[in-house]
């Protein structure tokens, strides 16, 4: 089967379904991101990360089940193998009785109606904790291709665990492809999410989170995959990487060009022409991507708004990472704001980041295309689907 054939494992489960529709802020758009540790009764305080633990496989069922009950729908975790021999291939990253596959199944069997997503790294179990492999003459050099293939591979020991939908985030070329490849080849294709951390940025935010995983570099830096905090060019790349720099140029004269179109037929038929499906696609949409994210968040609003214009017909996702949780929780500790208000306008800025209006004309589908000129007021949004830190706080907050 053809890569680009496959839309079924974005929407094989209810909740990955609900992501589809553009709503205000609702329980079912918060992944909470966990951290599962290889000590089976850990419960250990994440000194940067307030209020968040490691936690043993044995402990979930006392940690998600009042979440649950609040109406938590799903989370992503993140192996913190602390009892295990890392190499340079990251063995432990699919070992059958590592933590990540043993609360896959646990959760599934606890919680059925919890959605699970898996990070899916090699840094927190390499030896020298970078994201894929090294060329062995110290350079610091990433071996592409053989980092896809293990990466591929551990996406689909997850998949074949329970897991819901993968989440790459190593930031590799091309592995996006090598994943949904192997989700395929494996009969994986319509039982399995495939979630890209498509334009994430080489961020002073990850530190937090590098101290609860343990998956600091052990020299260098994340710099030669991880996109410059600059670089608006490579996060659309990252994303859909075809030329549609034509287009670009029409967009600001297509309110004047509707104006003076007087059949209907013959504008949808004209946009038609113009939407991206009809160029090439390459990158995370063309390999496979069924939801887009973007990571950090808050400092990329703008990347939001330009994963929504270039993927509008794809979930996007964002993630507000643990340097931006602290960051929130700490001002709220110092007297500068009061958390709830701080958590809320910061999560509903990724929901509104949507792009401007005459993107919308154009991208979005024939009927909403149609209804828009009814409605000029027609909603649409940035992110749909937010992976924070804050979600157990927006359970008591939510009303639904
Ligand atoms: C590992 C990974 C990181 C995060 C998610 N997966 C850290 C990194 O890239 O260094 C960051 C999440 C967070 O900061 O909350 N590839
Ligand atoms: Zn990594």
């Amino acid at each position: 089967m053809d890569i680009s054939s496959i839309l079924q494992g974005g929407y094989q489960h209810p909740l990955s379904r609900s992501w589809q529709a553009r709503s205000p802020l609702t329980k079912s758009m918060l992944m909470y991101p966990i951290f599962i540790t290889d000590d089976p009764s850990a419960c250990v305080e994440i000194k940067s990360l307030p209020g968040q633990c490691r936690w043993g496989v044995d402990r979930l069922e006392g940690f998600l089940g009042p979440l649950v009950k609040k109406g938590l729908k799903s989370v992503i975790l993140f192996g913190v193998p602390v009892n295990c021999q890392k190499d340079e291939r990251g063995t432990p990253a699919d070992d059958p009785n590592g933590p990540v596959i043993l609360a896959i199944k646990t959760i599934r069997k606890l919680f059925p109606e919890i959605y699970i997503a898996c990070d899916v790294c090699l840094c927190e179990y390499t030896s020298h904790g970078h994201c894929g492999f090294l060329a062995d003459d110290g350079s610091g050099t990433i071996l592409t291709a053989p980092s896809v293939q293990r990466i591929a591979q551990v996406a689909l020991a997850y998949a074949s665990a329970g897991a819901h939908c993968v989440a790459p985030s190593d930031m590799m070329d091309g592995r996006i492809k090598e994943i949904k490849r192997a989700l395929i080849d494996g009969g994986f294709g319509n039982r399995c999410t495939l979630m890209s951390y498509s334009a994430k940025f080489a961020s002073g935010l990850y530190g937090p989170f590098r101290e609860a995983a343990g998956s600091a570099p052990s020299f260098g830096d994340r710099k030669c995959y991880q996109l410059p905090p600059s670089a608006r060019g490579l996060a659309r790349r990252a994303i859909v990487g075809s030329s549609r720099i034509f287009l670009t140029f029409l967009f600001p004269a297509l309110p004047q060009i509707t104006l003076c179109l007087t059949s209907i037929s013959h504008l949808i038929s004209l946009l038609a022409h113009l939407t991206p499906f009809h160029s090439e696609q390459i990158r995370d949409m063309g390999e496979g991507a069924d939801i887009i994210m973007v990571k950090p968040s808050l400092p990329y609003l703008d990347i939001i708004a330009s994963a929504k214009e270039l993927a509008s017909d794809h979930v996007i996702a964002c993630y507000q990472v643990s340097g931006e949780y602290a960051m929130v929780c700490a001002g709220a500790d110092a007297g500068v704001y009061e958390l709830k208000t701080l958590a809320f306008e910061t999560v509903e800025s990724m929901v509104r980041a949507d792009p401007p209006f005459f993107v919308h004309l154009v991208y979005t589908p024939t009927l909403q295309l149609l209804l828009s000129f009814a409605h000029a007021n027609v909603e649409l949004t940035g992110a749909t689907l937010i992976l924070t830190y804050f979600t157990p706080q927006f359970l008591d907050w939510l009303e639904a």
